[in-house]
């Protein structure tokens, strides 16, 4: 039995011992662990099989909304129906899933797979990517941003490849060659889908639809491809810990593993596997110009049973690096003397700043910036 407790200041050395390896998460189940190290155990309340009975989807009503873009371009009821649908899914869960959304199922498909072979090559061949120096393009690193966050202990079950553009230029050259063609096919579809969905968005804030885009808040790309390596202790750790996005919006592919679960009503609700679509969730950044409108909500993911690993594509979209340092605050037009804001006027950057010390361990990082 492993300890309820851990001496969390001792295993913050080993953490960063295991972190000199660069060998990841996987590096650890490759070489046979079968208890799990000390700094991957999360406290009791935390864990999975802890705290409220797990809902699942579809029972009393509890249900993850979904919403099809078919007829999307048409500018009949459907339309208004879908705007409607996602007002209602961005302030009730602010999650949903997506389908009939254009995105061809082999770009999805081989996106899964380049991040699996991205993961899965030697040991010698990725370790040379492993870096938690994010002004770099491309990061190949494991257990989450453990040096950028207030607390690196407990780590998470994970190891993540992830890329970014400087501003919203790509520099696709920089990218691993194993993956570099299925993240630029990708990428280029997952701002498409962007796109219409902010249109979506704008509408159901009641804004014209071309509002949200013109602010250029959506304007850059993260993208994450996470690997949730089979645990053989899952229920002592996480894959991901609780927290909410801080970007704006994020659009999630997940693999045939599940493990996703958002809290809704202070219940943690599964996200169940939809074949063919996306999760999309509410970030805080969107929440905070939404003036509340719209729910950025925690979500997190179980460690990887024992069978096959966990994959997810994560893109999130955020603001470009001139807008990031710009001051801004609630959208005007969803202001008036029977609504004030909510929030004060702040950036995205002195955002990021906050949300990096509480955000990234459990807290919630948007009160900071109530009025
Ligand atoms: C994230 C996240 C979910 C997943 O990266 O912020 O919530 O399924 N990921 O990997
Ligand atoms: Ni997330």
């Amino acid at each position: 039995m492993a300890p309820a407790l851990v001496d969390y200041t001792a295993a913050e050395k080993e953490l960063y011992e295991f972190d000199d390896l660069k060998i990841g998460v996987k590096g650890l189940v490759d070489a046979g662990v079968t208890h799990i190290p000390r700094f991957f155990i999360h406290p009791p309340e935390c864990r999975a099989n802890h705290s409220s009975t797990p809902q699942n989807n579809g029972a009393d009503g509890v249900e993850i909304p979904v919403i099809d873009l078919e007829g999307f371009n048409k500018n009949d009821d459907r339309r208004v129906k879908m705007v409607n649908a996602m007002r209602y899914a961005c302030a009730t869960w602010g999650f949903f899933q997506i389908v009939n959304h254009g995105v061809p199922v082999a770009v999805m498909e081989e996106m899964v797979e380049s991040i699996r072979r991205f993961h899965e090559q030697p040991q010698e061949a990725k370790m040379e990517w492993y870096s938690r120096d994010f002004s770099r393009k491309v990061n190949y690193y494991s257990s989450g941003d453990i040096k950028g966050r207030a607390k690196p202990v407990p780590a998470e079950w994970k190891d993540t490849l992830s890329c970014r553009a400087a501003d919203d230029q790509w520099d696709f050259d920089a990218l691993p060659e194993l993956c570099r063609h299925e993240m630029k096919e990708y990428m280029k579809n997952m701002i498409d889908l962007q796109e219409k969905l902010s249109e979506l968005m704008s509408e159901a804030l009641g804004l014209s639809k071309d509002h949200l885009s013109s602010t250029g808040y959506l304007k850059s790309i993260k993208l994450s491809g996470h690997y949730y390596p089979a645990c053989p202790e899952p229920d002592l750790t996480l894959g991901t810990i609780k927290h909410s996005d801080p970007s704006l919006l994020t659009l999630v592919l997940q693999d045939k593993s599940n493990g996703l679960q958002v809290l809704h009503n202070d219940q943690w609700v599964d996200v169940p596997l939809v074949d063919g679509a996306f999760v999309a969730n509410i970030g805080d950044f969107m929440q905070l110009l939404s003036n509340d409108k719209f729910k950025s909500v925690e979500h997190r993911v179980l460690a990887t049973p024992l069978g096959r690993p966990r994959i997810s594509a994560v893109s999130f979209f955020l603001p470009s690096a001139k807008e990031r340092i710009k001051p801004c605050g609630p959208i005007k037009e969803l202001l008036s003397d029977n609504t004030p804001p909510v929030y004060r006027i702040t950036s995205y950057e002195e955002f990021m700043n906050h949300y990096r010390v509480v955000g990234q361990i459990g807290g919630r990082a948007l009160p900071h910036f109530k009025l």
